[in-house]
């Protein structure tokens, strides 16, 4: 897909959350040989080094080279300084061993709209070249109404948990009008939702797994998405959804399982 300044990002992207930094390095290794081009991760994950060193092993194996990739990572923290924000990239991108970044994000936005400098410096790296586009991640509504108040360079990308039972229609349809591309996190409910009864039916009848049925969900809608799994027959299980769509009647009966839950914090409480 092409984000909000041309660039093109891969729909569905491996994700590291929860994995040990020494753990990191082969599993994504080998989620670049099993064709994934995206890799999320984040400073606060700690496993920004094994991920470098599975990038530099997965193109050695795969002998494609760094663009095919598309690497993203997030800064953490609330009320940053511009100073601050800068170091904490150049931090990040030494232990992924890169000299650019694809995609960097705002992690979350805090309680209170501490994120105008951090955001002065991301546009700063961006207008260096340094990252290919910029974004944030759990942003609602309000905190981008205020971005947008000072932002000389949009957000490309909200990534926000995103599944069946948090559809965030309202949010969605904000990005959307505003031309902000959304990006799912959890898109599983990190596992919740796989023994789901209306999720198993549509699994039947497709002949496909009910992780399957959830990725592909998100992809009829046009969200991009990351998907976690340490395993390479789940990984490229996962990776395993452009041979088939859902029909309406699917769609609606996923769309009616929206509950509005959340398996990871909300953004209007979280503060770090
Ligand atoms: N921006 C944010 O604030 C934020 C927050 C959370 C996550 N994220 C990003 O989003 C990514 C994905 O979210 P997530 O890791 O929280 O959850 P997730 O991808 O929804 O679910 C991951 C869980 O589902 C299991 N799983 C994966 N594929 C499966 C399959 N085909 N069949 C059965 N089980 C399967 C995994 O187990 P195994 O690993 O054992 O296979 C793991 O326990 C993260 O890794 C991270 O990059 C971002």
């Amino acid at each position: 897909m092409k984000l909000n300044n041309h660039i093109n990002i891969p729909e569905l992207g491996l994700g590291v959350f929860q994995i040990p930094n020494e753990e990191t390095a082969e599993i994504v290794k080998n989620g670049i040989i099993n064709g994934y081009r995206l890799i999320d991760t984040a400073q606060i994950y700690g496993n920004e080094e094994g991920t470098g060193q599975g990038i530099k092993e997965g193109l050695h194996a795969t002998n494609l080279p760094r663009e095919e990739l598309f690497i993203t990572s997030k800064l953490w923290g609330s009320n940053l300084s511009y100073e601050e924000t800068l170091q904490n990239f150049e931090t990040s991108l030494e232990k992924l061993g890169l000299d650019y970044l694809d995609l960097y994000l705002i992690h979350w936005p805090g309680t209170d709209y501490g994120y105008q400098e951090s955001w002065k410096a991301m546009e700063d790296l961006y207008k260096a070249g340094r990252v290919k586009a910029i974004g944030v991640s759990n942003f609602q509504k309000h905190h981008l109404e205020r971005l947008f108040t000072y932002a000389q360079t949009l957000p490309a990308v909200n990534q926000i948990e995103l599944h069946p039972k948090l559809a965030q229609k309202s949010l969605r349809h904000f990005l959307e009008k505003h031309n902000i591309k959304t990006q799912a996190w959890s898109p599983l409910m990190q596992g919740k939702l796989l023994d789901n009864e209306v999720i198993q039916k549509i699994a039947q009848k497709h002949n496909k797994s009910a992780a399957q049925i959830i990725l592909r969900w998100h992809l009829e809608q046009g969200i991009l998405l990351n998907v976690k799994s340490v395993k390479v027959e789940r990984m490229r299980a996962n990776r395993d959804v452009f041979d088939f769509s859902l029909d309406q009647e699917d769609m609606l009966l996923l769309d009616a399982l929206d509950e509005n839950l959340r398996v990871g914090p909300d953004p209007e409480t979280f503060n770090f």
